[in-house]
């Protein structure tokens, strides 16, 4: 069944008053829509866990760096829709800018640490971006539970912290990396890609298991950090951001995998940026 879309604020307090009152669970997908199977896997887990889901697809203007990467981000909430129907959720959250943002917005959600290595270096601001909108989001929709990918491992440590370090109830859950059959972990950006850089993308998450792979056998890690960055280049990848070992929990640099640990990459090819991460374990 179709869900009703809302698109404010006033519309999704009526409609989760009466769960709140009940004391319903609430579980919420933060998305920017594009939806593919590891929103899916996000929904299918938020349905088995909550008496309640909301869907959220908001393209947060805070957490792009460029305007061109805000408007090159695909918007497709006709198929979003049509994508979330067969998962029976109770509401499809859509706000626009001015909604989530109105005039005089002043407040920014600020988390230290977790958001300064990687992506925080890389992209300066997103993190606020995200922690901001993320604490909005938990606040308006009355979440009591929420669902995030560790595609986005940072992403997911840093809303974490936020959560905790603010006291907001929300209980974070951290749902596997869905991959495409050649393991390119699937994002809404893959819509980017050329055919050709399609067929290249994979190259990513080999260089990290080769790499991970360095680590676990105890063979020398700089080498074997050198070897695939190099092997990343000469696949056509244009940039690698970073392509490094660190502790699950606070993100720690690492160079043997000392503690629960994950290979974090972060490469451009042909233009698109591609994020993955994988568990260093053996
Ligand atoms: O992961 C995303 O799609 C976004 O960063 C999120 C969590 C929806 C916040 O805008």
């Amino acid at each position: 069944m179709t869900a009703p879309i809302l698109r404010s604020r006033a519309e999704l307090r009526g409609m989760t008053r009466p769960w709140r009152l009940a004391g319903d669970t609430i579980g919420v997908v933060p998305t920017m829509g594009a939806l593919h199977d590891g929103h899916l896997s996000l929904v299918a887990a938020a349905k088995q866990t909550c008496d309640r889901v909301i869907v959220t697809i908001f393209v947060n203007p805070r957490q792009f760096g460029s305007p061109e990467d805000l408007a090159n981000y695909p918007r497709t909430e006709t198929s979003d829709a049509a994508k979330l129907a067969r998962f029976d959720v109770d509401a499809i959250y859509v706000p626009d800018g001015d909604e989530m943002y109105p005039d005089g917005f002043a407040t920014t959600v600020s988390v230290t640490g977790l958001t300064e290595v990687m992506d925080g270096i890389h992209r300066p601001g997103h993190f606020e971006g995200v922690a901001t909108v993320v604490a909005k989001l938990f606040a308006q929709t009355s979440a009591t539970d929420a669902f995030f990918g560790e595609k986005d491992f940072q992403q997911l440590q840093v809303v974490r912290r936020m959560a905790r370090d603010l006291d907001i109830g929300v209980t974070v859950h951290g749902c596997p990396t869905i991959r495409e059959i050649d393991g390119l972990a699937m994002s809404s950006r893959n819509l980017l890609l050329s055919d050709r850089a399609r067929v290249t993308a994979p190259v990513l998450l080999e260089q990290m298991q080769a790499l991970a792979d360095a680590a676990i056998e105890g063979r020398d890690y700089a080498a074997a950090q050198r070897a695939s960055i190099r092997a990343l280049e000469r696949a056509g990848f244009t940039g690698v951001d970073y392509l490094e070992m660190r502790a699950n929990d606070d993100l720690s640099l690492l160079t043997a995998p000392m503690r629960p640990a994950r290979l974090f990459a972060a490469a451009w090819l042909a233009g698109v940026r591609l994020i993955d991460n994988i568990a260093v374990e053996g």
